[in-house]
């Protein structure tokens, strides 16, 4: 793990966290095949600090913000808080803490009840925390909205009334009249335009300094999140693929797929080359992930150790951690080549027996058919030759 000078720092530490969906039961329930949206993934945040979560769509960034806040049971892994470990305890412990962490939505449209006012969008789950009382309650929300930019005569005014990026800013006093320690911010801008995108995230950002929030942002967006992080991870089908501070990151850029999803951004100078990563196929399913490295199917340096053998998430460089195969020792490549190698092999005898098993079907199969059809035509022969008889012997 990331060397952590001050364990009072950190306000929030994943540890090996798990969330798998059931896509499929049997009559009595039982689970039978799983989606991996999440897959062991770690990392730690420390407080007043951003971490920016990228990756290609569906590679579980939504989903892990979810399950961090618990808006989903946790299958597997560790969640802490404020050095509390919180993944285990009861929802209605869980509940007392829900104001301490709070997530602001793609989209600001869905996100807001049309029948209540600004006002009491902002501060009713306030007043239900006891974070104000009914007395200081409208000054309370105006002060909030005046922090995230919103006019005091907007309080008695409803949400359709609004543009996408002041809906926006409504759901961020929401979130922020709690008075949370934490914020997962999940592509909070995607569904605005550009012009409104940097108001909003400077907002963000100014309101992270004067309250020393600590963000978790979830975004597509490159140069977003290269503008708003401290540190950046990247993910790829449920998994962390590489991760580290925005300079080692955007500097040091380690892993194939991050260097692929970097080389996707466009330069805005016309005299640099741009030296575009294709990635090749589609991003495979997460209910049957590729075995060995989930990336191998695509990635241009994919090596026989890539197909059979999972790469170990590790520190390349202090804080600065990776999953690939790239970066063993050459002890470490010889020894899991080996493996790989052993693994091909226990391969190709699998399914040498999976093919022979399934020729042994056929044939039977086949033989099976021929079986019916020649007693069927026995048995069809017979009735005709009894009925031959039978009119002999009425004629006769
Ligand atoms: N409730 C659910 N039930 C089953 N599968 C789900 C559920 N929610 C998400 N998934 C699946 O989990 C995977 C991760 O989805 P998630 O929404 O977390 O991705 P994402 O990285 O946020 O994508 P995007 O960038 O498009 O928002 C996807 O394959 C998705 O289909
Ligand atoms: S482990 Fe192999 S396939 Fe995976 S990213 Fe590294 S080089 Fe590519
Ligand atoms: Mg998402």
């Amino acid at each position: 793990m990331a060397q952590v000078e001050n364990k009072n720092d950190v306000l929030l530490e994943v540890k090996n966290l798990k969330k798998y969906f059931v896509i499929d039961k049997t009559l009595l329930g039982k689970p039978t095949r799983f989606l991996r949206a999440v897959d062991n993934v770690s990392f730690t945040l420390k407080r007043g600090k951003t971490i920016g979560i990228v990756g290609e769509s569906g590679c579980g960034k939504t989903t892990m913000g979810r399950t961090i806040l618990r808006l989903y049971d946790v299958t597997g892994g560790e969640v802490w808080f404020n050095g509390e470990k919180v993944s285990d305890i009861s929802d209605k412990e869980f509940d007392k803490l829900r104001p301490n962490m709070q997530m602001i939505f793609q989209d600001p449209y869905a996100s807001l009840s049309p029948r209540l006012t600004v006002g009491e969008i902002i501060g009713e789950a306030a007043l239900q925390h006891k974070i104000v009382d009914k007395e200081h309650y409208k000054s309370y929300v105006l002060q909030v909205m005046k922090m995230c930019g919103l006019q005091p005569h907007y309080y008695e005014r409803y949400p359709h009334e609004f543009s996408g990026g002041q809906r926006q800013r409504i759901c961020i006093a929401r979130a922020l009249a709690l008075k949370p320690q934490l914020v997962v911010c999940d592509e909070p801008v995607s569904a605005l335009d550009v012009s409104i995108q940097a108001q909003i995230i400077n907002m963000l950002k100014d309101l992270q300094k004067e309250l020393g929030l600590t963000y978790l942002f979830i975004s597509h967006d490159l140069s977003v999140v290269k503008h708003i992080s401290d540190e950046v991870g990247v993910m790829y089908l449920g998994s962390m693929m590489e991760y580290g501070s925005k300079e080692s990151i955007f500097n040091n850029t380690l892993h194939p797929y991050t260097k692929a999803l970097f080389s996707a951004v466009p330069v805005p100078d016309p005299h640099v080359k741009m030296n575009r990563i294709i990635l090749k196929g589609d991003i495979p399913s997460p209910i049957n992930p590729p075995k060995g490295c989930k990336f191998h199917t695509r990635c241009e340096h994919c090596m026989k150790v890539c197909e059979y053998v999972n790469p170990e998430y590790k520190e390349i460089e202090p804080g600065h951690f990776c999953a690939c195969h790239l970066y063993n020792s050459e002890e470490e490549q010889k020894t899991l080549t080996e493996k790989a190698l052993e693994l091909e092999r226990l391969a190709e005898i699998e399914r040498q027996e999976i093919e022979a098993k399934q020729k042994e079907y056929e044939e039977q199969k086949f033989f099976g058919k021929v079986k019916i059809k020649t007693l069927g035509f026995l048995k069809a022969a017979k009735r005709e030759i009894v009925n031959l008889f039978k009119k002999d012997d009425s004629n006769g």
